[in-house]
């Protein structure tokens, strides 16, 4: 008896694997694929609700916790590492599978990514409205949850590389070189803007001060846009686009091209974000120039992601998932032409301290990063649940529509709030005094505040039909693990 108790779970455990080997991992990419609808809808709703409060500053009764500057850091924190991060983890777990032809390197690890990054995101929700920040942009949680982000990403790169070094194919593909980068530079720019010195469990000071703390957090800040924001949902494009067009991508050679010229460009663009400030003043000009050479490199990434339709355009006209895709790449290509503008000193001398900041920030960010990520959960949820498609195209197509129309009312309303803003602020007097008081601009800033909060409900809205559309994909339906093919020579 002793023995063939042992010997029945080893058999078991053969069986398991045996299965294992014979598909790819699907579990954690379901997982996060359904949390990359939920965090999205939760987030976007503090995105609402803190555009509402510009609009009645007393909306949340003088709850401290549900204050403007306690749930701005929420909604941001929630968008970007929850929506966002979800959304990258889904997408990249999928992806390097399907072209390296392996099951991911460990079934195990990768359920510890999943579980612990909703538990970052938990103790984010309960400690940013308690006001325990670091007050640092992009890295306001403490410590204790600083060291689990630390063990979640490690246990990350562990199974997207390891993953790659078992692969059957003899060539990685360009989209894991762009997540393979994300993951690399999250860690890096983590490690270095979160050394601190603790002084209580929620309380720590960080390690540099004054003018070296503002630099090494732009370089942390601007990095985040370009690997968190851009290089990983780059990754989904060179992989996303290509599948859902049925075309090759237009030119391989570009998008490797690309890929060393983005990574190698993005790195010193941080000053821009610190023009007329106590940085030196050569920092600033290096930020700027580096910043204008970084347009090259980002519209020939989406020049690529666009020209790959080249031939089948009429997809576009029927295929709403397409059309996220596609439109997610014109909102990277205006971001991206927008933002190295934004940072000639004379410019943002101009748009600094406005809305402007938001519109750009939310055409990247609703714009590329929001249609980029719908566009792909759209392509996943079916395989996933062992469907042909969504179940309702009609749903996809309002979504799309929904979403658009929102973008455009929120980003035309910031544009135009903020240039008005940095002119009225300008305005002199012929005798020298300033010809606005500050609250005339704010009161001129009213009107777009309700078009943003407008745009704002719309593409809310758009999620909530998403999260209608995918219970209605899921339900009844089986998950289901596809067989990782056996590979031939022309494969490898
Ligand atoms: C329904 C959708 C959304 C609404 C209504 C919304 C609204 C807002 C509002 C009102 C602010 C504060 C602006 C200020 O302080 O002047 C803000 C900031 C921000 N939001 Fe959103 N947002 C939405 C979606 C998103 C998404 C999807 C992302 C990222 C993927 C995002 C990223 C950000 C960032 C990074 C900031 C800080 C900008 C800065 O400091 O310059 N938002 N958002
Ligand atoms: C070539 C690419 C880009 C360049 C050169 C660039 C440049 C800039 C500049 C100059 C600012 C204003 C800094 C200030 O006055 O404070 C800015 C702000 C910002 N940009 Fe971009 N941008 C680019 C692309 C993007 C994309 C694609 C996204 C989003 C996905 C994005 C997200 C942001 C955010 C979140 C901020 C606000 C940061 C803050 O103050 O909190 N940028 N960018």
């Amino acid at each position: 008896m002793r023995v063939r108790g042992p010997r029945r779970a080893d058999n078991e455990g053969n069986r398991n694997n045996m299965a294992n080997n014979g598909t790819y991992n699907y579990t954690v990419v379901r997982q996060f694929a359904v949390m990359t609808v939920i965090w999205g809808i939760v987030g976007m709703l503090v995105g609402v609700i803190i555009a509402a409060q510009f609009i009645w500053p007393d909306l949340t009764y003088g709850v401290p916790w549900l204050s403007f500057g306690r749930l701005r850091p929420l909604h941001t924190n929630a968008v970007i590492f929850a929506f966002g991060g979800s959304a990258l983890f889904a997408t990249s777990y999928y992806v390097v599978q399907r072209t390296c032809n392996v099951r991911l390197f460990s079934d195990g690890l990768a359920a510890f990514t999943f579980w612990g990054w909703q538990l970052v995101i938990v103790l984010a929700a309960i400690t940013l409205p308690l006001g325990i920040t670091t007050s640092k942009e992009y890295a306001e949680l403490e410590w204790p949850i600083d060291v689990l982000i630390t063990l979640v990403w490690v246990a990350y790169a562990v199974v997207f590389f390891g993953t790659l070094w078992k692969r059957k194919t003899s060539h990685i593909y360009v989209a894991n070189w762009f997540f393979g980068g994300f993951i690399l530079t999250v860690a890096i720019l983590h490690l270095v803007n979160s050394a601190a010195v603790p002084v209580t469990f929620w309380k720590s000071y960080s390690a540099y001060a004054g003018a070296q703390d503002a630099m090494v957090q732009w370089w942390y800040g601007h990095n985040a846009v370009g690997f968190f924001l851009t290089a990983g949902f780059l990754g989904m494009m060179y992989y996303f686009v290509p599948k859902q067009a049925g075309r090759p991508i237009y030119s391989y050679r570009l998008s490797v091209v690309h890929f060393w010229a983005l990574i190698f460009t993005y790195m010193w663009a941080g000053p821009h974000h610190l023009h007329y400030t106590a940085l030196p003043d050569w920092t600033q000009s290096l930020g700027m120039i580096f910043s204008l050479i970084l347009l090259a490199p980002s519209w020939g990434g989406m020049i690529n992601g666009i020209m790959t339709l080249s031939g089948a355009w009429y997809k576009l006209r029927e295929d709403p998932i397409l059309k996220f895709l596609i439109v997610s790449l014109s909102f990277y290509g205006m971001s991206t032409f927008e933002g190295p503008m934004m940072s000639i000193k004379t410019v943002n001398a101009l748009s600094h301290y406005t809305d402007w900041t938001i519109g750009h920030v939310h055409s990247g960010a609703l714009g590329w990063v929001g249609m980029i990520s719908i566009g792909s959960i759209y392509y996943l949820l079916p395989r996933l649940f062992g469907q042909t498609q969504m179940a309702s195209m009609r749903l996809v197509t309002l979504h799309f529509w929904v979403a658009t129309i929102g973008i455009v009312l929120y980003i035309a309303a910031m544009w135009i709030a903020g240039v008005t803003q940095g002119l009225m602020w300008r305005a002199v007097n012929p005798d020298g005094t300033l010809t606005y008081t500050f609250v005339e601009s704010t009161k001129a800033s009213m009107p777009f505040y309700y078009i943003r909060l407008l745009g704002g409900t719309l593409y809310l809205t758009g999620m909530l039909l998403m999260l209608v559309n995918m219970i209605k994909t899921i339900a009844g339906h089986k998950a289901v693990d596809a067989p990782i093919p056996a590979i031939t020579p022309a494969h490898a």
